[in-house]
């Protein structure tokens, strides 16, 4: 709002105010100090800036108790198009049927143990666990575990927009850093980094390596400096070898999610079968199943269990699941091929 001739357009308490409010993502406090400076200039008769400002502000006095936008997501856009920085999950999925090796079970069960003694280490001058990274195959629970881990505590999940956040701009990507972390600083929340490595890799390629170092270390000021009571952060990555060690070390705690046993790959068939009657042998089926993540046992099992309601056949084999595995084996062989040929 540098305009010449308006030099007292706001003073000194309402921008404390306006900031205090951005900073707490309180909308409505928020429009109510934008709503008096602009009463002020109405009242000083400078009517075009008052019409500006209500433009650039957007009018939501005509329908009243209507809020467009949440507070929270209403101050975390991305700078120069306005694009969200968080998608927030108030519901997160149901996550009644995790199904966990038990030495990730054991690290999960430890951070929710210290989240719920906050006091207890407190009073030995300890903090909680705060900030942790899932890393493991793609479809093996990461991105599950985080919702569990909201149900756990009553949390919504923010999941930061990474493509958004990542700006061309220098200075852009790391005050929308600074944004979203402010953002789960005053509302409690999982704040989620799902896939980070996705950015490694699309800018691996690319010849911007500078802009890339300047994402990690705008990573690990804003890692650095966070610390909300409530809330806590979690990132997910396919690729450890992808991620910064600088970054690895910032995190409390490190969590493998891995391809599923035997043993896991059994409890999960049992539970995906859900009441259908599987012909033949479920061993059989357990053995041919290993190496696959729980998405693709997912995705394999709804694929033959539709199949048979598809041909009005009462009951499944295990020679349908294996049809069905073949096919899924030889795209999975055909799609590795073309890889292979376009790095070449
Ligand atoms: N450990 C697990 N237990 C139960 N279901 C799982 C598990 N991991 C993955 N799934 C199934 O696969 C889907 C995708 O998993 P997701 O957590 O997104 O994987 P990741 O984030 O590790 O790539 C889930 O929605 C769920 O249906
Ligand atoms: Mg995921």
């Amino acid at each position: 709002m540098s305009r010449a001739g308006n030099d007292e357009i706001m003073d000194v308490d309402s921008l404390r105010r306006l900031f205090r409010a951005f900073r707490d993502g309180n909308e409505v406090a928020f429009r109510k100090v934008a709503e008096s400076v602009i009463a002020d200039q109405l009242a000083s008769n400078h009517h075009q800036l008052a019409k500006e400002l209500r433009a650039a502000l957007g009018d939501i006095s005509k329908s009243p108790g209507h809020r467009t936008a949440e507070p929270l997501t209403a101050l975390t856009r991305e700078r120069r198009n306005g694009e969200q920085l968080l998608t927030i999950y108030h519901e997160p999925a149901s996550t009644e049927h995790l199904c966990l090796e038990d030495s990730t079970r054991q690290r999960i069960d430890r951070f929710i143990n210290e989240r719920r003694n906050t006091r207890k280490l407190a009073s030995h001058g300890y903090a909680p666990k705060s900030k942790l990274l899932f890393w493991g195959p793609p479809g093996c629970g990461k991105t599950l575990t985080a919702h569990f881990l909201a149900n756990q505590f009553g949390l919504k999940v923010g999941v930061v927009r990474l493509n958004a956040l990542i700006s061309s701009f220098l200075g852009d990507t790391a005050a929308h850093l600074q944004q979203v972390f402010d953002a789960a600083q005053s509302t409690p929340m999982v704040l989620l980094f799902d896939e980070i490595d996705s950015v490694a890799k699309t800018r691996d390629d690319s010849r911007d390596v500078g802009e890339l170092k300047r994402v990690v270390n705008s990573f690990l000021q804003a890692m650095d400096t966070f610390s909300a009571r409530d809330s806590f952060l979690i990132g997910a990555s396919n690729h450890q070898y992808l991620l910064d060690p600088a970054i690895w070390r910032r995190f409390d705690d490190v969590i493998l999610f891995p391809t599923p046993s035997p043993k896991l790959r059994r409890d999960y068939i049992r539970h995906q079968l859900n009441g259908v009657t599987l012909k033949g042998s479920l061993e059989t089926l357990v053995k041919k199943t290993a190496g696959l993540s729980f998405a693709q046992m997912e995705q394999l099992l709804v694929e033959a269990i539709k199949s048979m309601i598809l041909d009005d056949r009462g009951e499944l084999t295990t020679q349908q699941i294996f049809a069905e595995l073949r096919y899924m084996q030889d795209m999975m062989a055909a799609v590795d091929r073309e890889r292979t040929v376009k790095d070449e």
